[in-house]
């Protein structure tokens, strides 16, 4: 019985959530309600399910077959949604992107070269750079009332000019939810060719365009195809990151012979399962991909509004893009004390906002792919919580 009265995606109960043994489900004690980690609480896309059932049942399960199937894949999603035409025969099949990203830069830099970053970000993106031997330069994103957080190109121009090894981008931003404009990326890219400066785009959440978002592919701006290459994977929209398959993708020789420097065997870290649901999700996951959209902007607004009742100290901007809701707690107490208060009286886990960055202070993550019966629980119990 689903928990959730609306005709979006269906949620199990609470209870046959548990029995999930994913850490989302694992990290907490069962008395925790946990809305932190990149994963959907949907059941899994027909198509998706049929072909990984029919895989277990056959015993196909050796190692992974990502060529030419992943890149065919990917190439029709990329047309069909994005207007992007990428060539099947460059896409290049990883563990997953952060993998993809650390042998990227390992490929990129020499020791001592420094790879820029632009909190509040993703955790790993602190860590990817140390992993292959670099220095980290932070320049985070700016932030005024109109535009909310966005690339700080003044001080990412100041940046380039010491000639770091590589931007690392991250679009949509996790966990702001912001989605990089046209504009913005085109200066982008001009900046990088002014320098020479290589991009890395993360652009792992791309297909999670809220209502009213619309999505620039990296590789679609003018000029980028000479600097950039871009990581796609269907782990976050299709809730798949348990099955570990990403991809690289170039647009040009030169960023393509960058690609080639990545080790041959990594081609067998490959998961099958994680190529079999990907391909099943690119081909033929789109109508539960539009019903997930649908599911989660109507769940931004529902979160909107419980925030605005319930829990008034608590501001926000709604996510363009992710299922992220990214919360200034600060009237609430300053580094992570938002977050262990929620956690210790309320026993609703959020993401603690200094993993982010230092501007992360003060603020939590709120994953909300879940009911809404599940979401208004969590804000219920957050409100009661507050001192
Ligand atoms: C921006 C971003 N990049 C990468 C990842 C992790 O991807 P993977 O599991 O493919 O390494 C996540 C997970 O949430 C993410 O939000």
């Amino acid at each position: 019985m689903p928990a959730d009265s609306t005709d979006g995606l269906p949620v199990e109960s609470l209870e046959r959530l548990r029995l999930r043994r994913s850490a989302k489900w694992r990290t907490y004690d069962p008395d925790v309600l946990p809305l932190t980690v990149a994963e959907m609480d949907f059941a899994i896309a027909e198509p998706i399910r049929d072909a990984l059932r029919d895989a277990v049942e056959r015993s196909d399960t050796g190692y992974g077959a990502p060529e030419p199937v992943l890149g065919e894949a990917l190439a029709g999603f990329a047309e069909r949604r994005w207007q992007w035409r990428l060539d099947p025969g460059a896409v290049f099949s990883v563990t997953d992107v952060g993998v993809g990203v650390v042998e990227l830069l390992r490929a990129l830099i020499r020791p001592g070269n420094t790879v820029v970053i632009s909190p509040p970000v993703y955790p790993p993106f602190f860590q990817w750079p140390a992993e292959a031997g670099a220095q980290l330069r932070e320049v985070p994103l700016a932030h005024d009332d109109e535009a909310g957080w966005h690339l700080d190109l003044a001080a990412l121009e100041d940046a380039f000019r010491q000639h770091p090894a590589a931007y690392l981008l991250c679009n949509p931003q996790n966990p702001v939810g912001r989605v990089h404009t046209r504009d913005e990326l085109e200066a982008l890219v001009r900046l990088a060719r002014s320098y020479g400066v290589p991009l890395i785009s993360d652009e792992i959440h791309a297909p999670l365009m809220l209502a009213g978002a619309t999505f620039t592919p990296l590789l679609t701006v003018p000029g980028a195809a000479e600097v950039a290459v871009s990581l796609l994977s269907a782990s976050k929209a299709w809730n798949l990151a348990g099955l570990k398959c990403a991809a690289i993708v170039s647009a040009s020789s030169r960023m393509r012979a960058v690609v080639d420097r990545i080790p041959p065997d990594a081609r067998w870290r490959i998961g099958h399962f994680g190529v079999i649901a990907t391909v099943a999700a690119f081909e033929d996951g789109e109508p539960w991909l539009d019903r997930c959209l649908q599911t989660l902007s109507r769940r931004r607004d529902e979160l909107a509004e419980l925030l605005a009742t319930r829990l008034p100290t608590v501001s926000w901007r709604p996510p363009a893009a992710t299922y992220l809701g990214w919360l200034d707690c600060t009237a609430l107490g300053k580094d992570d004390q938002p977050q262990q208060l929620f956690l210790s009286k309320a026993k609703v886990a959020t993401e603690p906002g200094l993993r982010f960055g230092a501007l992360g202070s003060g603020h939590v993550r709120l994953n909300f792919a879940t009911s809404s019966d599940i979401l208004d629980v969590a804000i219920e119990a957050m409100s009661r919580a507050l001192p």
